[in-house]
């Protein structure tokens, strides 16, 4: 390879791995941008004619999926493949929450709240695929106790300053006090 190729090479590669950690949006706006608008097409499709709607008059241009190319069960099978997919935006390493904590992706707890938005997704997407009513009414309620319990415990349990930090039980020994006194430099963390 000649030294140009190789440069261009390499500068490629750093361009790969900055746009793989670069973490443009927080947890918040993923829920907003992905998790929220799907998880209402599963929500409509409870409706027993979710689907008699009118198609947009350029259905490739719908912003509503039920008036789109891919409608009907397909709309509500693809807004499970999409909150499938999403959890795994939901666990990767670096993301901040929209009060700068990191995202918990090391919590047990955390991690089964995703898993269970996960299994929730599949089970909306092979209702739809069933084109099962009774199916499609349970996935629904599996999504919505999927959202809401990890809201109750990450989101709204201590203010929005404690969104996504992990709390102690009830009964549980406080965190320690910050520390007053100054600490010398931890210095093998500045020479390493
Ligand atoms: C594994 C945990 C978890 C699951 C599952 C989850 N959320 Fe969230 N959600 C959070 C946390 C934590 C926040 C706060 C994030 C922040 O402040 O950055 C949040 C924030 C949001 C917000 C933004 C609220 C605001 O501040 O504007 C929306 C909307 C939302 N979630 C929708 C959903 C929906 C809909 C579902 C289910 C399909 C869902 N979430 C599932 C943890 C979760």
């Amino acid at each position: 390879m000649s030294a140009r190729g190789l440069l261009v090479s390499i500068a490629g590669t750093f361009a790969l791995v900055s746009i793989a950690t670069a973490q443009t949006a927080n947890l918040a706006e993923v829920m907003r941008a992905i998790l929220l608008p799907n998880s209402n097409v599963i929500f409509a499709a409870q409706h027993e004619d979710f689907a008699a709607v009118t198609p947009d008059p350029d259905p490739s241009l719908a912003t509503d999926p039920f008036k789109g190319v891919y409608s009907g069960w397909q709309a509500v099978d693809n807004a499970g493949i999409a909150l499938v997919e999403a959890t795994r935006l939901l666990t990767v390493p670096g993301r901040l929450c929209s009060n700068g904590k990191q995202v918990p992706v090391r919590e047990a707890e955390f991690l089964k709240m995703v898993d269970d938005l996960r299994s929730a997704g599949l089970a909306a997407s092979s209702a739809a695929r069933s084109q099962n009513h009774e199916r499609i009414l349970d996935a629904a309620e599996k999504v919505s106790a999927a959202c809401s319990r990890c809201h109750l415990r990450y989101r709204e349990k201590g203010g929005e300053e404690n969104r996504c930090a992990a709390i102690s039980p009830p009964g549980a020994a406080p965190a320690p006090a910050a520390r007053t006194s100054p600490r010398p430099a931890p210095r093998s963390a500045v020479r390493r």
